[in-house]
Protein backbone atom coordinates (compact mmCIF):
# COMPACT_ATOMS: atom_id res chain seq x y z
CA UNK A 1 0.00 0.00 0.00
CA UNK A 2 0.76 3.58 -0.85
CA UNK A 3 2.12 5.20 2.33
CA UNK A 4 -1.22 7.50 3.03
CA UNK A 5 -0.94 11.70 3.77
CA UNK A 6 -3.10 13.01 6.50
CA UNK A 7 -3.01 17.05 7.09
CA UNK A 8 -2.95 17.96 10.80
CA UNK A 9 -5.62 21.27 10.57
CA UNK A 10 -4.10 22.96 13.47
CA UNK A 11 -6.26 26.36 13.20
CA UNK A 12 -7.94 28.42 16.04
CA UNK A 13 -11.08 28.32 14.26
CA UNK A 14 -12.90 25.67 11.98
CA UNK A 15 -13.77 28.41 8.89
CA UNK A 16 -10.01 28.90 8.68
CA UNK A 17 -9.50 25.00 9.17
CA UNK A 18 -11.96 24.39 6.49
CA UNK A 19 -11.07 26.76 4.04
CA UNK A 20 -7.20 25.39 3.97
CA UNK A 21 -9.18 21.49 4.22
CA UNK A 22 -11.28 22.69 1.09
CA UNK A 23 -8.37 23.63 -0.97
CA UNK A 24 -5.85 20.44 -0.14
CA UNK A 25 -8.54 17.77 0.16
CA UNK A 26 -8.12 16.35 -3.65
CA UNK A 27 -4.35 15.91 -2.65
CA UNK A 28 -4.81 14.77 0.66
CA UNK A 29 -5.91 10.93 2.45
CA UNK A 30 -7.32 12.63 5.72
CA UNK A 31 -7.80 15.11 8.41
CA UNK A 32 -6.05 15.56 11.52
CA UNK A 33 -8.28 17.52 14.16
CA UNK A 34 -6.18 18.57 17.37
CA UNK A 35 -6.79 20.22 20.92
CA UNK A 36 -6.68 23.78 19.21
CA UNK A 37 -9.99 22.71 17.24
CA UNK A 38 -11.23 20.60 19.64
CA UNK A 39 -10.85 22.88 22.41
CA UNK A 40 -11.64 26.09 20.29
CA UNK A 41 -14.42 28.27 20.51
CA UNK A 42 -16.70 26.39 17.23
CA UNK A 43 -18.91 23.56 17.88
CA UNK A 44 -18.77 20.62 15.99
CA UNK A 45 -14.95 20.80 14.29
CA UNK A 46 -15.21 16.53 13.84
CA UNK A 47 -18.27 16.76 12.25
CA UNK A 48 -17.57 19.73 10.00
CA UNK A 49 -14.31 18.83 9.07
CA UNK A 50 -15.17 14.80 8.36
CA UNK A 51 -18.42 16.65 6.17
CA UNK A 52 -15.58 16.89 3.60
CA UNK A 53 -15.80 13.53 3.06
CA UNK A 54 -12.03 11.97 4.17
CA UNK A 55 -11.03 10.01 7.33
CA UNK A 56 -10.63 12.54 9.98
CA UNK A 57 -8.35 11.29 12.89
CA UNK A 58 -9.57 13.14 16.04
CA UNK A 59 -5.90 13.80 18.23
CA UNK A 60 -7.04 14.01 21.41
CA UNK A 61 -4.64 12.04 23.36
CA UNK A 62 -7.32 10.55 25.92
CA UNK A 63 -5.85 9.52 29.20
CA UNK A 64 -7.98 9.03 32.17
CA UNK A 65 -9.81 6.41 33.91
CA UNK A 66 -11.29 4.21 31.67
CA UNK A 67 -15.08 4.81 32.20
CA UNK A 68 -14.27 8.46 31.29
CA UNK A 69 -11.84 7.76 28.24
CA UNK A 70 -14.61 5.19 27.04
CA UNK A 71 -17.56 7.73 27.37
CA UNK A 72 -14.95 10.71 25.09
CA UNK A 73 -13.93 7.68 22.45
CA UNK A 74 -17.59 6.83 22.41
CA UNK A 75 -18.88 10.70 21.35
CA UNK A 76 -15.94 11.33 19.03
CA UNK A 77 -17.37 8.11 17.38
CA UNK A 78 -20.80 9.59 17.06
CA UNK A 79 -18.91 12.55 15.47
CA UNK A 80 -17.83 10.80 13.26
CA UNK A 81 -13.89 10.55 14.28
CA UNK A 82 -12.10 7.58 11.97
CA UNK A 83 -9.28 7.78 14.07
CA UNK A 84 -8.93 8.42 17.48
CA UNK A 85 -5.65 8.52 19.78
CA UNK A 86 -5.31 7.81 23.63
CA UNK A 87 -2.03 7.60 25.67
CA UNK A 88 -1.12 3.85 25.95
CA UNK A 89 0.47 4.60 29.10
CA UNK A 90 -3.02 4.83 30.63
CA UNK A 91 -3.23 1.02 31.00
CA UNK A 92 -4.61 -2.05 29.69
CA UNK A 93 -7.53 -1.09 31.35
CA UNK A 94 -7.73 2.09 29.87
CA UNK A 95 -6.78 0.95 26.38
CA UNK A 96 -9.67 -1.59 26.19
CA UNK A 97 -12.04 0.42 26.96
CA UNK A 98 -11.17 3.57 24.55
CA UNK A 99 -11.40 0.43 22.04
CA UNK A 100 -14.89 -0.07 23.57
CA UNK A 101 -15.96 3.10 23.87
CA UNK A 102 -15.13 4.17 19.62
CA UNK A 103 -16.52 1.05 18.73
CA UNK A 104 -19.82 1.28 20.11
CA UNK A 105 -20.00 5.30 19.15
CA UNK A 106 -18.72 4.72 15.57
CA UNK A 107 -20.32 1.65 14.76
CA UNK A 108 -17.83 -0.44 14.14
CA UNK A 109 -16.21 1.80 11.56
CA UNK A 110 -13.29 3.55 13.84
CA UNK A 111 -10.06 2.91 15.78
CA UNK A 112 -7.97 3.53 18.50
CA UNK A 113 -4.22 4.84 17.31
CA UNK A 114 -2.32 4.38 20.99
CA UNK A 115 0.62 7.42 21.30
CA UNK A 116 3.58 5.32 23.32
CA UNK A 117 5.82 8.01 24.38
CA UNK A 118 5.33 11.29 23.83
CA UNK A 119 8.46 12.53 20.70
CA UNK A 120 9.34 15.83 23.36
CA UNK A 121 10.30 13.46 26.09
CA UNK A 122 14.03 11.92 26.25
CA UNK A 123 15.57 9.57 28.40
CA UNK A 124 16.15 11.68 31.21
CA UNK A 125 12.49 13.38 31.00
CA UNK A 126 11.32 9.60 31.53
CA UNK A 127 13.35 8.94 34.67
CA UNK A 128 12.55 12.57 35.98
CA UNK A 129 8.46 11.19 36.46
CA UNK A 130 9.56 7.82 37.48
CA UNK A 131 10.11 5.77 34.07
CA UNK A 132 13.37 4.20 34.43
CA UNK A 133 15.09 2.68 31.37
CA UNK A 134 15.47 4.15 27.90
CA UNK A 135 12.67 5.43 25.39
CA UNK A 136 13.12 2.77 22.93
CA UNK A 137 12.51 0.30 25.63
CA UNK A 138 9.34 1.87 26.69
CA UNK A 139 7.81 2.60 23.22
CA UNK A 140 8.18 -1.61 22.73
CA UNK A 141 6.79 -2.32 25.98
CA UNK A 142 3.93 -0.01 25.55
CA UNK A 143 3.50 -0.94 21.71
CA UNK A 144 2.54 -4.47 23.10
CA UNK A 145 0.08 -3.46 25.57
CA UNK A 146 -1.51 -1.60 22.73
CA UNK A 147 -1.42 -4.51 20.41
CA UNK A 148 -2.63 -7.11 22.74
CA UNK A 149 -5.50 -4.50 23.98
CA UNK A 150 -7.32 -3.84 20.44
CA UNK A 151 -5.77 -0.51 19.23
CA UNK A 152 -5.71 -0.40 15.16
CA UNK A 153 -2.11 1.37 15.46
CA UNK A 154 0.29 3.47 17.15
CA UNK A 155 1.35 7.36 16.74
CA UNK A 156 5.51 7.72 16.80
CA UNK A 157 8.40 8.91 15.52
CA UNK A 158 10.10 8.06 11.93
CA UNK A 159 12.66 6.40 14.34
CA UNK A 160 10.62 4.53 15.77
CA UNK A 161 8.32 2.50 13.69
CA UNK A 162 10.91 -0.37 13.11
CA UNK A 163 10.46 -0.80 16.86
CA UNK A 164 6.60 -0.59 16.91
CA UNK A 165 5.97 -2.99 13.54
CA UNK A 166 8.85 -5.27 14.94
CA UNK A 167 6.76 -5.63 18.19
CA UNK A 168 3.53 -5.45 16.52
CA UNK A 169 3.57 -6.20 12.55
CA UNK A 170 -0.24 -6.05 12.45
CA UNK A 171 -0.39 -2.10 13.55
CA UNK A 172 -0.59 0.77 11.35
CA UNK A 173 1.63 3.32 11.92
CA UNK A 174 1.15 7.42 11.68
CA UNK A 175 4.51 9.64 11.64
CA UNK A 176 4.67 13.25 12.20
CA UNK A 177 7.60 15.32 12.52
CA UNK A 178 7.91 15.23 8.48
CA UNK A 179 9.26 18.27 6.54
CA UNK A 180 9.85 18.25 2.99
CA UNK A 181 13.02 19.97 3.12
CA UNK A 182 12.59 22.61 1.38
CA UNK A 183 10.94 25.24 3.62
CA UNK A 184 14.40 24.95 5.50
CA UNK A 185 12.51 25.72 9.36
CA UNK A 186 11.93 22.53 11.24
CA UNK A 187 9.27 24.90 13.43
CA UNK A 188 9.08 23.54 17.11
CA UNK A 189 9.73 20.21 16.19
CA UNK A 190 12.79 18.50 17.81
CA UNK A 191 13.45 15.08 15.29
CA UNK A 192 12.10 15.48 11.60
CA UNK A 193 12.12 13.37 9.27
CA UNK A 194 11.61 13.49 5.17
CA UNK A 195 8.78 11.56 3.15
CA UNK A 196 11.96 9.32 1.76
CA UNK A 197 12.69 8.53 5.50
CA UNK A 198 9.54 7.76 6.77
CA UNK A 199 8.04 5.77 3.34
CA UNK A 200 11.44 3.54 3.91
CA UNK A 201 10.80 2.92 7.76
CA UNK A 202 7.75 1.64 7.12
CA UNK A 203 5.07 4.37 7.65
CA UNK A 204 1.81 3.94 6.51
CA UNK A 205 0.56 7.18 6.91
CA UNK A 206 2.49 10.69 7.57
CA UNK A 207 1.12 13.48 9.37
CA UNK A 208 1.96 16.72 8.15
CA UNK A 209 0.82 19.82 9.25
CA UNK A 210 2.93 23.07 8.94
CA UNK A 211 4.64 22.89 5.67
CA UNK A 212 1.56 22.42 4.06
CA UNK A 213 -0.78 24.01 5.66
CA UNK A 214 1.55 27.69 6.05
CA UNK A 215 2.59 26.71 2.58
CA UNK A 216 1.74 29.53 0.01
CA UNK A 217 0.56 27.09 -1.93
CA UNK A 218 -0.80 24.52 0.26
CA UNK A 219 -3.07 22.42 -2.58
CA UNK A 220 0.60 22.33 -4.49
CA UNK A 221 2.56 21.33 -1.42
CA UNK A 222 0.24 18.55 -0.29
CA UNK A 223 0.64 17.27 -4.14
CA UNK A 224 3.98 17.62 -4.05
CA UNK A 225 4.34 15.08 -0.87
CA UNK A 226 1.89 12.48 -2.81
CA UNK A 227 4.09 12.78 -5.53
CA UNK A 228 7.06 11.71 -3.59
CA UNK A 229 5.33 9.09 -1.52
CA UNK A 230 4.15 7.35 -5.00
CA UNK A 231 7.69 7.39 -6.32
CA UNK A 232 9.18 5.88 -2.68
CA UNK A 233 6.26 3.81 -2.73
CA UNK A 234 7.22 2.38 -6.34
CA UNK A 235 10.98 2.17 -5.57
CA UNK A 236 10.16 0.01 -2.32
CA UNK A 237 7.98 -2.23 -4.94
CA UNK A 238 10.88 -2.69 -7.11
O1 LIG B 1 3.10 21.28 11.73
P1 LIG B 1 3.66 19.91 11.95
O2 LIG B 1 3.91 19.15 10.66
O3 LIG B 1 4.84 19.91 12.89
O4 LIG B 1 2.46 19.15 12.67
C1 LIG B 1 2.57 17.86 13.18
C2 LIG B 1 1.31 17.49 13.88
O5 LIG B 1 1.48 16.24 14.50
C3 LIG B 1 0.90 18.47 14.98
O6 LIG B 1 -0.53 18.54 14.97
C4 LIG B 1 1.39 17.81 16.25
O7 LIG B 1 0.57 18.09 17.37
C5 LIG B 1 1.27 16.33 15.90
N1 LIG B 1 2.16 15.46 16.64
C6 LIG B 1 3.54 15.61 16.67
N2 LIG B 1 4.31 14.73 17.37
C7 LIG B 1 3.75 13.72 18.02
C8 LIG B 1 2.36 13.54 17.99
C9 LIG B 1 1.59 14.43 17.27
O8 LIG B 1 4.06 16.51 16.06
N3 LIG B 1 4.51 12.87 18.67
Amino acid sequence: MTTGLIVALDFPDVDQAMAIARGVRDHVDGFKVGHELLFGPDAAPVERVAGLGLPVFADAKLHDIPATVEAGARQLGRRGARWVTVHASGGRQMLEAAVAGLNEGSEGSAGVLAVSVLTSLGDDDLAAIGMMGEVGDQVSRLVALSASSGVEGVVCAVSEVATAKSTAPGLIAFTPGIRTGKEGVSDDQKRTSTVEEAVAAGSDYLVVGRPITRHSDPAGAAQSIKNQLSDSGMDGMG
